[in-house]
């Protein structure tokens, strides 16, 4: 944005120019051709730098560190633009120099430094009879206020008020010889001809000198037209006439302008005028057509003059203070030669600025213009490889995001698909430890059996020998639950980890899919059962008091089956307590229902107990017994008892630790098996739980690489967004430059048609 307002600004300022520029163009001094001329290329020229340097930054200091731009801006076209800024600036610095220099020459005392005087409206310069000028004076307009001088080498305004102190000070200043320059700078409110970029060189005579080339080396090398001041009462001298070889020598075709000074004494001897002027054209004609070859006959005829400097600058000098220009006993011819004077000054003039212009400002006009042309090229080749180079980008993004909306969905749909998967796994798990489990609980009591543990049926040692029994349980059970299933759930884990792999495997990034199976957590899921048997049978309470198996709860249990036996036993207990004398009265309307439908219950099973009388043994004998009593009588009945005695008697004789250590195991099978019979279900639901978290960890970490892969598209859409975004700016920037580039072609164009055509 502020390169293309910088743009819009410098086009502006150019219009500018051109417009304050014709405005000029109606001015009457030929000069000021010179200076708007000088305005119009150095704004042009202001312009070209801006070019320069704005593409060496856009195009190489910036851009040169980014990949892309290599690509499009090579090492040449840096070296070109940086050499193309080097060359602007020397030349805006050159032509901020440029003045229009007229140099005047000719023998001492001829009035060179009057005829500078006249031109200035002042007495500037010394002048005098004798040779008075003794160095090389430059006279040329300051914005100051005071007049002042500067020696060569040195940077010290020296400053003259009078044209006295001027001549004092060039004759005190011992260091000052033929060769030297001082420069005079005039006030430009004094004068109007310095106001136009003029510089008037005065020289000592070119008869006191023998140092005539390196005159020209050093002053007249960048004078734009050189004016003869020769004494038109003599004849042009040969000294004179060698000096102009000498310059011709150096300068192709220098404009050169002959004044006949001193032509107020012509009306000393008026016959002879026309005759001596006649003869003077006819030589300085020659001179300067067939000696010097500078111009055509009637050209030549245009640059001579015949006047009278030191008329005009009295006359001036006089007009300038307020009085009138003839004041004095003027001598006769004294307009003629005041006009020829003036004639002179208009003709120099055009002369000076129309060729100060070419010479000063032609070669740099054509430099510029090979420099927009060279920027031109640049700027296209620029702009065209950035625009292939953006279209190739474009295609990337294209393909990055395509790749990173896929990569979007099929997350989506695949974890989907994954879950449903480790669902399922886990549901199988379950079903097969539940399996599993049904089995070993099966086998409980063959894994009691397996257990060696010291027993006595003292409350310490029981409690030991059950505590040790449980974790040979739990120790056994766990064992073969992870023979039987472990293995099994593993390698289904492992397979189905496999298969989520190899599904998500063409969404993780490149650089991992190859190590992908590699890099995936491995490890052996171990299957926790938890079955705690010491906690699961923390209530289990052990029977090993001795039963005697024909004793009264044996027979009712026997008969009545368990639960109806402890009923009857609780009641029997219970009625026993209420009939008992002193026991608790307990409210008749409270306790009889119950008590009657609890006796219906018991007569009930007595009644079926009885029919299954038939059928056991025991009772059969007690049956026969009664039978057989009534035959045998209480002999036989006393031989019963006797023999329930002797059975009791041996029960009790049995009745060993090992007899008890049984019971124990086997009242512990029963328990246990009852208890683990319930933590079936949450036992294999909990082993589904770990797997079903194991390969959710696995799916999250496989999701993490996805994300790593979105993060990277991402960031790779974005990293080829900003290139395309710096291309755009490169391609607009190099599209402004190159129109620019056009424009200030061009302008150039016209300048040159304008004041470089000659006519
Ligand atoms: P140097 O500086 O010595 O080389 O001489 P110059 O060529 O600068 O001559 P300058 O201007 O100093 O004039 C020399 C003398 O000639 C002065 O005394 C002037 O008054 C006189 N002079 C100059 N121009 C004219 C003129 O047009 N007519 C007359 N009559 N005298 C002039
Ligand atoms: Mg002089």
């Amino acid at each position: 944005q502020s390169l293309l307002f910088n743009l819009l600004l410098t086009n502006n300022r150019i219009l500018l120019v051109s417009q304050e520029a014709s405005m000029d163009e109606g001015d009457v001094s030929p000069l000021r051709r010179f200076v708007v001329a000088k305005k119009k290329i150095s704004a042009l020229f202001d312009e070209l730098p801006a070019v320069a340097t704005l593409t060496a930054f856009l195009s190489l200091a910036e851009t040169r560190r980014s990949e892309d731009l290599e690509e499009i801006a090579d090492e040449d076209q840096e070296a070109q633009i940086q050499a193309d800024a080097r060359k602007v600036s020397v030349i805006k610095e050159v032509l901020s120099r440029r003045q229009m220099k007229v140099a005047f020459f000719g023998r001492t005392s001829n009035g060179k430094s009057m005829v500078i005087n006249a031109m200035l409206w002042d007495r500037v310069l010394p002048t005098g009879i004798g040779h008075t000028t003794n160095c090389f004076l430059s006279v040329e307009g300051t914005d100051q206020e005071r007049a002042y001088l500067m020696t060569e080498g040195s940077e010290e305004q020296k400053s003259v008020k009078t044209v006295n102190q001027l001549a004092h000070a060039l004759h005190m200043d011992h260091s000052l010889d033929s060769g030297s320059l001082v420069r005079v700078f005039w006030p430009k409110s004094k004068c109007a001809l310095l106001r136009d970029d003029l510089v008037l060189m005065d020289s000592p005579g070119t008869d006191v000198t023998s140092e005539l080339d390196s005159w020209i080396d050093r002053f007249c090398l960048d004078a734009d037209v050189f004016v003869l001041v020769a004494n038109s009462e003599s004849t042009l001298m040969n000294t004179e006439k060698q000096f102009f070889h000498k310059v011709n020598e150096r300068l192709s075709k220098p404009n050169i302008f002959i004044l006949n000074n001193r032509w107020d004494a012509s009306v000393l001897e008026p016959e002879y005028v026309e005759d001596v002027r006649e003869q003077h054209v006819e030589r300085c004609v020659n001179f300067l057509v067939e000696e010097l070859k500078v111009a055509e006959h009637e050209q030549a005829l245009e640059r001579i003059f015949f006047v009278s400097a030191k008329e005009a600058l009295n006359s001036r000098m006089q007009r300038a203070q307020g009085m009138p220009e003839c004041g004095g006993a003027l001598a006769e011819g004294f307009q003629d030669r005041m006009k020829e004077f003036q004639s002179f000054e208009r003709t120099f003039e055009e002369c000076i600025s129309r060729s100060a212009v070419k010479t000063k400002f032609e070669q740099h006009t054509m430099r510029a213009r090979q420099i927009t042309e060279s920027v031109k090229a640049i700027m296209d080749a620029i702009n065209i490889a950035s625009a292939k180079k953006k279209v190739l980008l474009l295609e990337r993004r294209e393909s990055q995001m395509d790749q990173l909306e896929f990569v979007r969905n099929q997350i989506n749909l695949l974890t989907e698909d994954i879950k449903k998967k480790i669902k399922s796994v886990a549901e199988d798990v379950e079903a097969k430890v539940s399996r599993a489990m049904m089995e070993e609980i099966r086998h409980l009591s063959a894994l009691v059996n397996d257990f060696h543990g010291d027993f006595h049926p003292s409350p310490q040692v029981l409690l030991l020998y059950k505590r040790e029994l449980l974790r040979h349980v739990e120790e056994a059970v766990g064992k073969n639950l992870a023979f039987r299933c472990s293995g099994a759930i593993n390698s289904s884990v492992q397979k189905s980890q496999k298969d989520m792999t190899d599904s998500l495997l063409p969404l993780v990034p490149p650089a991992v899919r190859n190590q992908l199976h590699a890099l995936l957590p491995r490890r052996t899921l171990e299957l926790r059962y938890d079955l705690n048997c010491a906690a699961l049978c923390t209530d289990f309470r052990e029977d090993i008091d001795f039963h005697f198996s024909l004793g009264w709860t044996a027979l009712v249990n026997r008969f009545l089956g368990p639960a109806s036996a402890k009923k009857v036993l609780e009641t029997v207990d219970h009625s026993f307590q209420v009939c008992c004398p002193g026991s608790t009265v307990t409210h008749p309307l409270q306790s009889t229902p119950p008590l009657c439908s609890r006796e219906e219950e018991i007569l009930l099973s007595l009644a079926t107990g009885l029919a299954s009388l038939t059928s056991r043994t025991s009772m059969s004998v007690v049956v026969i017994g009664g039978l057989v009593s009534r035959a045998v009588g209480w002999r036989l009945i006393a031989l019963s008892l006797g023999l329930y005695g002797l059975l009791y008697l041996y029960e009790r004789a049995t009745w060993t630790t090992k007899a008890q250590e049984r019971v124990l195991r086997r009242q512990l099978v029963e328990y246990a098996t009852q208890r683990l019979q319930m933590i079936v279900s949450i036992t294999s639901a909990n082993c589904a739980h770990q797997v079903q978290q194991e390969m959710g960890a696995i799916l999250a970490w496989l999701c993490q690489k996805v994300d790593l892969s979105q993060e990277e598209l991402e960031g790779e859409t974005q990293r080829l967004t900003a290139r395309i975004q710096r291309l755009e700016a490169v391609q607009s920037c190099s599209r402004a430059l190159r129109n620019k580039a056009s424009y200030l072609d061009t302008q150039l164009e016209q300048f040159s048609d304008q004041y470089l055509q000659t006519p």
